[in-house]
């Protein structure tokens, strides 16, 4: 299947069945702006609660905060969100649609301009004459466009009232360091950890979900002294884990990814230190664990000039989209930048008291960042299977039975002779344990035809047997494999499959 082919039907089953859908559709929608209908939800509160349980629950030296969603200019004066959170905008002369520059050179050429400077892309889009994507007019030099949402807080209309909604929910960690680590009296290295909303105002929003102007973000900010960056324990399997790796020097000698392992990207200093090594494994096995596949999967790191305003060293985890290789998730080394910029402009002490060597410091900080939607939007492209059952097109969301939005649907054979009765029993007692669905309509087959698309592990059908017997039918989604099993065994043998057992 064409690569664009594919992306249309992903598209077209969420759509269809109401996972998400562009937002204020009987009003007409505004491009960027995302609602979540019922498998969507449950889907993205899966994901939302992986994330949280791998990071934040099962971790004894990371805690969580739930920040403010709209705030202060000086917040985002300090930040550096001001001055340097943009994007290259080109005009048209003639028809006066704007465009990201960067993405026209992209789209047109099919070069990456990953990391090059405004100049550079000005040079590239006169040199290459390229002009409007609608009316082939002639273009504008392209500018920065700051991606920060403004609004207004209050009734007055003066400077103080100006306020913006957060781009990146890690500032709220970063005005709120010495707040959490005394109130929870975490000692370094410790990390803090959010999920919410963030908002940027995108040039041109693309590609569905991946790119859109509200999202909501997984952070978190991991504080280590400075003098300890190297002190961190990696099991051996971890560092022995493979990886294809495109390091700034294979960038710069215009070389492919190549498979190697995080030991040699240590020893090779290509990732400067352990503890960025460490979230960056992290961050990777995290994806894994959610069933997507490990080809699909690479991490970059930045070349200086793409580097963010506040980082010395970034990796993305990237992933293989049908428009080629793009971020998935960053794991940035912050620095002290954040935390020195607050300290100036709030004139408040951000330092720590590190207790072993009687001084303050500033820690140094390595962020793994996610976004939401797009790690939903890359869970299901990678899961999405469509084959020829017969002279029929059939779509199967291959999902991990962590992410499903349903894990078990629940089917009478027949709505009559008591089946319904016997199925709605089953399914009151399933769904105190599991995400289960009732289905009674049309034919068995249309029925795991309908859970197959969305990703269903199992089914169960409840037939005349089961009213002998007390016996139910179990199928798998991926083997399409059935077999009988005891009505009160099932929550068991269930909850074990759900857990990874084999059927
Ligand atoms: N906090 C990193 C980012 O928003 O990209």
């Amino acid at each position: 299947m064409a690569k664009d082919e594919r992306m249309e039907k992903v598209v077209n089953l969420l759509e269809r069945r109401g996972f998400l859908f562009a937002s204020g559709q009987i009003y007409g929608t505004m491009a960027g702006f995302f609602d979540f209908g019922n498998y969507g939800t449950l889907l993205k509160r899966k994901i939302e609660q992986n994330w949280w349980n791998f990071f934040v629950d099962t971790r004894h030296e990371v805690v969580g905060i739930d920040g403010s969603i709209v705030s202060s200019s000086a917040i985002w004066n300090a930040s550096g969100h001001l001055a340097e959170f943009s994007d290259p905008l080109i005009e048209c002369k003639k028809c006066r649609a704007k465009f990201r520059a960067d993405s026209l050179i992209e789209d047109e050429l099919k070069i990456s301009v990953e990391g090059k400077s405004l100049d550079n892309i000005n040079k590239l889009i006169i040199e290459n004459k390229l002009v409007c994507q609608n009316c082939k007019g002639e273009l504008e030099i392209a500018s920065s466009f700051n991606l920060m949402f403004k609004t207004q807080v209050g009734a007055s209309e003066d400077e103080s009232s100006i306020a913006y909604l957060r781009p990146e929910t890690a500032q709220m960690i970063f005005i709120n360091f010495k707040q959490v680590q005394m109130s929870s009296r975490k000692k370094l290295p410790f990390g803090i950890a959010q999920i919410g909303k963030a908002f940027r105002n995108e040039i041109s929003p693309r590609n569905f979900v991946f790119r859109c102007r509200e999202f909501s973000q997984m952070e978190m900010e991991f504080f280590v002294h400075p003098e300890k960056l190297d002190e961190c324990q990696i099991s051996e399997n971890e560092l022995d884990l493979e990886i294809n790796a495109l390091t700034e020097k294979m960038q710069e000698s215009k070389e492919n990814e190549r498979k190697t392992t995080f030991a040699s990207l240590l020893n090779g200093k290509s990732i400067g230190t352990k503890w960025h090594a460490y979230w960056i494994i992290k961050a990777y096995e995290w994806f894994l664990g959610l069933g997507i596949k490990k080809e699909n999967l690479r991490i970059r790191q930045h070349v200086k000039t793409e580097l963010s305003h506040y980082s010395s060293e970034t990796w993305d985890l990237e992933y293989n989209y049908p428009w080629g290789w793009k971020e998935l998730s960053g794991i940035a080394n912050r620095g002290d930048f954040d935390l020195k910029q607050h300290m100036l402009g709030s004139k408040k002490d951000l330092t720590y008291f590190d207790d072993e060597t009687k001084a303050k410091v500033l820690p140094v900080v390595i962020e793994p960042s996610f976004g939401l939607e797009r790690a939903l939007l890359t869970v299901i492209i990678d899961a999405f299977e469509e084959k020829l059952d017969g002279e029929e097109k059939k779509t199967i969301l291959h999902l991990n039975s962590s992410v499903a939005p349903i894990e078990v649907a629940i089917f009478p054979l027949m709505k009559k002779d008591g089946l319904a009765q016997k199925a709605l029993e089953i399914f009151g007692m399933l769904r105190k344990n599991m995400a289960c669905e009732y289905d009674e309509a049309g034919s068995i087959g249309r029925r795991y035809a309908r859970q197959d698309e969305i990703g269903t592990p199992y089914c169960l059908t409840i037939d005349y047997d089961t009213l002998k017997d007390e016996t139910i039918t179990i199928r798998e989604r991926d083997s399409t494999l059935q077999k009988r099993i005891k009505i009160n065994e099932c929550v068991e043998i269930i909850g074990n499959l759900l857990k990874g057992g084999k059927f």
